[in-house]
């Protein structure tokens, strides 16, 4: 049965009162550390995010939501990401309707899933679509950036306090819904506050609020926060500030140097500031994890040409300084160079989180490498709902097993990840005193596939170390030889190699792998088209 809640402003805020004392806050989803890892705790325990994201307007069919969903848990997800439509949930002016956000809840409880809402609110994709008809209207009362030219542009102006006013008390009221009908059942454990927010066509707004901004000083708390974190601030950023003389006060041109990257420097403190104005207040309301999405420059263009001023890798400090009560900022990776994403977003104290990815098969070895490299928190491909037989649910499968290991020893040094493919086919990992060398199994030269000049299939891995000489390699394409750490210290050899399966933690053996399995005892391989989780268990001689 389908619920409709509508809100009168005073409703609302009697809610948000009665929220902001309830009990439950400190029992809800919410970050810890536990050594150099960050994760998602819900119910107490680490949980790891095996996730995907709706396509953009699948959850504003309410109808085929329970099918949708239902297939998605046989895809092997534990947790959708799907959108909060600000236009649904605020069709009229104060006049709220959750109907939309009750039946995705719903729907995720019937089939054992969790939920990260996206808010479509202010932003999304740069434009401001989602804003309900009556915002786009009002476009006096609710002011439009403005290119260059002077052109008005289909995005609000962060410059605006009646945008910020009217954004945050809609993502107040959602959060407030949320905390009087989840914090329970705790179904919702994360929320993206807007969506790949970015400035395009040129990288700043022109709107005359911004002019004026950009004219005065750069306000004292962003130069204080520079200095404080000089010894971390990304090299980009430090480069441009010591590049202009490293300046205490002045104007943006002054601080960061004439040209399109003082811009854009500007412009995204001016978004983080509406930002965590919006994040803040969601927070009274109801205190769950809160972070942003990035549209990554993969092509080294130059600012307004590419959604600007996003959370990128190279403004994390500007975001970060502007907008504290974001909890991190994550990548969506539409283009090559995996790897190089998630270690420029799995730096200085952020967490590595993957909201977005396009789907692919590829995906499926990609996962390991993120959670066994990166100690990531959590992986979604993008449209999930149009994936009908996927690698990916094979992965989702082991990582299931071994969630429970894996949580135990992210940030510890404990694990690491492999992903190979033609262009880059082993790599050589040290972890708890030995040396990992990982190789995509089409990579020894007896392959057939060496050498056919045939496309390879990512292969990934990663290691879980349980013991002195004990360790987990779980995925699919990979072999791996484990040799001493140093060259006069006795040789590592391969005791015995299992298959196994894990359940709560516990690892249990299926069968023993030996022979062609191995290699004739010289690496742990797990062929193409095999998904496995084994053991081995290593000895030294001399
Ligand atoms: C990234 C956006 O965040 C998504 O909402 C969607 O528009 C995809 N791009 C489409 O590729």
């Amino acid at each position: 049965m389908k619920t409709t809640t509508i809100l009168t402003p005073l409703l609302a805020a009697l809610l948000l009162a009665s929220c902001s004392r309830r009990p439950a806050q400190e029992s809800l989803p919410r970050l810890a550390v536990q050594g150099a890892a960050t994760q998602l705790m819900v119910s107490g325990k680490p949980f790891l995010m095996l996730g995907g994201e709706l396509g953009n307007s699948t959850a504003a069919n309410l109808s085929a939501l329970d099918t949708v969903f239902a297939h998605l848990r046989r895809v092997g997800l534990n947790t959708v990401l799907t959108p909060a439509y600000w236009e649904l949930i605020e069709p009229q002016e104060g006049r709220f309707d959750f109907t939309s956000i009750d039946a995705a809840i719903a729907a995720a409880r019937a089939h054992d899933l969790k939920l990260v809402f996206l808010w479509f609110g202010a932003w999304k994709n740069s434009m401001s679509c989602y804003a309900p008809l009556w915002v786009k209207e009002s476009y006096a009362k609710y002011p439009r950036a403005r290119a260059k030219s002077g052109r008005p542009l289909e995005m609000l102006t962060p410059f605006s306090d009646a945008n910020l006013a009217a954004d945050r008390r809609a993502f107040v009221a959602l959060m407030g819904h949320l905390a009087l009908t989840d914090a329970a059942e705790r179904t919702v454990i994360m929320v993206q506050v807007e969506n790949e927010i970015g400035m395009i066509p040129d990288a700043r707004d022109y709107c005359p609020e911004a002019t004026a901004r950009f004219t005065a000083p750069v306000p004292r708390q962003l130069i204080g926060y520079l200095s404080a974190h000089e010894a971390t601030l990304h090299p980009a950023l430090r480069a441009r500030w010591e590049a202009n003389g490293r300046q205490a006060e002045g104007s943006w041109q002054k601080v960061f140097g004439e040209g399109l990257e003082a811009d854009e420097i500007f412009m995204a403190y001016h978004y983080g500031l509406f930002v965590e104005e919006v994040a803040r207040a969601g927070k009274e309301a109801y205190a769950l994890p809160m972070y942003l999405n990035a549209a990554l420059n993969s092509r080294g263009r130059k600012p307004g040409q590419y959604p600007s001023a996003g959370p990128l890798a190279h403004l994390l400090d500007v975001w970060r300084a502007a907008a504290p009560s974001i909890d991190f900022i994550a990548p969506d990776i539409y283009d090559p160079g995996f790897a190089s994403w998630c270690a420029q977003y799995h730096a200085s104290g952020n967490p590595l989180f993957i909201p977005e990815i396009r789907m692919s098969d590829d995906n499926a070895a990609k996962v390991f490498y993120a959670f066994g490299e990166h100690d990531a928190m959590g992986f979604s491909p993008f449209s999930i709902e149009d994936v009908r037989t996927s690698p990916l649910s094979k992965s989702y499968g082991v990582l299931r097993q071994l969630a429970p290991l894996l949580a135990e020893a992210q940030g510890k040094g404990k694990t690491c990840g492999f992903l190979f493919d033609r262009d880059s086919a082993w790599r050589v990992a040290e972890l708890g005193g030995y040396r990992i060398l990982g190789q995509h199994v089409y990579a020894f030269g007896w392959s057939p596939r060496a050498r056919d000049g045939s496309p390879w299939p990512e292969a990934g891995a990663l290691v879980i170390q349980l013991s002195d000489d004990e360790f987990l390699v779980a995925g699919s394409g990979v072999a791996v030889t484990f040799m001493s750490a140093h060259p006069d210290a006795p040789v590592t050899g391969i005791g015995y190699v299992d298959k196994v399966t894990v359940a709560n933690g516990n690892v249990t053996p299926l069968y023993r792998l030996n022979g062609d399995q191995s290699h004739q005892g010289r690496h742990l391989r797990i062929e193409v088209g095999d998904w496995d989780i084994q053991r081995i268990k290593l000895y030294r001689y001399e």
